[in-house]
């Protein structure tokens, strides 16, 4: 049955309809204490989405219906719930947080934990000597997507609590400008590459790593296998590429791009955190996984977190999805959350192919606040079309001038509070003063930013996706919209590249036209 055939759907349509002149700013001063959660060191605040407990209990409602706790079921069971390409989806395995699968994977698992941990001790200690018997003093990391998000977003969000000195540089770009800007500063007697691809197919890290390695060999004519890792599920190509059998992570199918990071494709979080606290960080995922798996549904933050996103989305017609970051250290999840919840929800066909007659994942987009506020927020309080929003902040920031965080924080509160309750002049002749408001937000209010909160944060919306996806009866863990440009592209590039092989091939006039422009540029 599709979602829209569902009859709490349709009880859901009817509400909504009734409280079309409802506004936030009247039910704020309503007891939302049920609406508040503390989950692994974060405060999950609902309190400003508009919602009451009979929005939520017809949600909850819905999501029996919809049979996303059966799903969760076949999840954490390894059930091949990847439909289109026959797989089973076991991140929550990579942090111990699915405690029934196959003792094999689990051994796997350990088995690369411990190999990432040598590896990482003995770049931690300067013990990896490079080809002129120097430490490594800088990683860069060549991936993208899955492969390049995660481990950048956590690397940097927790650079105050490094417990290494070796510098970590992420290059994803196809433009060489990515890799030659990395590269210009660096010393390749002490740098190491890391490579990392699932499929080790992917053009961008293909091509990154081949001039990596070509800029390595010039500069040094030394063998590169102190100098190259991988971390792919193709060890094959790998080999190939020239790589020392001994460099290689290896990553499974049941581990999805955009839920790798808690794999080998971790690795330079693990290196600049030490042990410890990359074991918090796992440990903070694994919390999550064990509240989704048992905490009672209305009590649930990623199902609820995914109920009210169908809310908005489905029933308040909200028609985009911002992620404001009131942490600077924070300003790479908005880029995160993109991959994780566009590529794995941004579909119009259900798991069995069919199509879909309801709107699905709207664009998220997002930035660090405050900067936003003298930017976009002008739109956020006075455009005409409605969004919801996640504040994200921070409580304690021992690291920051007391006086910047109280401001940062009131500022944070400010907005979401103007998105709620908006401002009605007492004059026409103000009108331009006007702010609508009844815009819903989510507060996530980290105690502090550590491995353990952002661990849990980031499984949060991992789960949040996967209900959201079980909702919608979405596949959200394959991409093959992906695929189409990427092909589009081939004949394109020889033509530009002359290699002759575009020989036969045509192209609309539109596509055409500008070939040919470029040809001549
Ligand atoms: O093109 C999309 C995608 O397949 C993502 O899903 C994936 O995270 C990224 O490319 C990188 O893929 P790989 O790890 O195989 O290089």
């Amino acid at each position: 049955m599709k979602p829209t055939g569902l009859a709490g759907w349709q009880r859901l349509a009817r509400i909504a309809t009734d409280r079309a002149d409802t506004h936030l700013a009247d039910t704020l001063n309503q007891d939302a204490s049920a609406r508040r959660i503390h989950l692994s060191g974060i405060l999950f605040d609902f309190s400003k989405q508009r919602v009451d407990s009979e929005v939520i209990d017809n949600l909850l409602k819905l999501a029996d219906e919809a049979g996303v706790l059966a799903l969760r079921k076949q999840l954490f069971a390894g059930d091949r719930i990847n439909l289109s390409e026959n797989r089973q989806v076991l991140h929550p395995a990579l942090r111990a947080g699915a405690p029934g699968i196959d003792p094999n994977l689990s051994e796997a698992v350990t088995q690369t934990q411990k190999r990432m941990h040598e590896i990482a001790a003995l770049l931690r200690s300067g013990e990896w000597r490079g080809c002129s018997g120097k430490p490594i003093t800088d990683i860069v990391h060549i991936g993208i997507g899955g492969s390049h998000l995660g481990p950048e977003l956590v690397v940097s969000a927790l650079r105050h609590e490094h417990t290494s000195p070796i510098n970590v540089h992420f290059v994803a770009n196809v433009d060489s400008n990515d890799l030659m800007t990395t590269l210009a500063h660096l010393n390749p007697e002490t740098t190491l590459f890391v490579v990392v691809s699932k499929s080790f197919t992917t053009l961008e890290t293909r091509l990154n790593a081949q001039s990596a390695r070509t800029w390595f060999v010039e500069r040094t004519n030394a063998p590169i296998d102190a100098h190259f890792i991988a971390v792919t599920s193709n060890i094959e190509a790998a080999r190939k590429f020239g790589l020392d059998p001994a460099n290689l992570l290896p990553m499974w199918d049941w581990i999805g791009g955009r839920y790798s990071l808690w794999s080998a494709v971790g690795l330079p979080i693990l290196i600049t955190l030490g042990a410890d606290k990359y074991q918090a960080f796992l440990d903070g995922a694994r919390t999550v996984d064990e509240h989704f798996l048992n905490a009672p549904s209305a009590a649930n933050v990623p199902l609820l977190s995914a109920l009210l996103a169908t809310w908005n989305y489905n029933f308040l017609g909200a028609a985009s999805h911002a992620i404001l970051a009131y942490d600077e250290r924070l300003r790479l999840l908005p880029d995160y959350l993109q991959q994780l919840e566009m590529e794995s929800n941004g579909k119009s066909v259900n798991r069995h192919g069919e199509s879909l007659d309801c709107d699905t994942m709207p664009i998220l987009w997002g930035g660090v606040g405050s900067n936003g506020q003298h930017a976009y927020h002008q739109l956020l309080h006075q455009g005409t079309r409605s969004y919801t929003a996640d504040f994200i902040v921070v409580a304690n920031d021992e690291g920051a001038i007391e006086e910047h965080h109280n401001w940062l924080v009131a500022n944070a509160l400010g907005q979401s509070q103007a998105m709620a309750v908006g401002f009605k002049p007492e004059s026409a002749t103000d009108n331009h003063r006007s702010v609508v408001g009844n815009h819903p937000t989510t507060s996530v209010v980290l105690d502090a930013l550590g491995p353990r909160q952002l661990g849990a944060l980031l499984a949060v919306y991992e789960h949040k996706v996967f209900c959201q996806g079980a909702i919608w009866d979405i596949n959200s863990f394959d991409q093959w919209g992906v695929e189409l440009g990427k092909e589009l592209a081939l004949p394109i590039y020889a033509e530009l590249a002359g290699s002759g092989e575009e020989a036969g091939v045509t192209q609309d006039t539109a596509t055409r036209q500008l070939i040919d422009y470029l040809k001549k540029k």
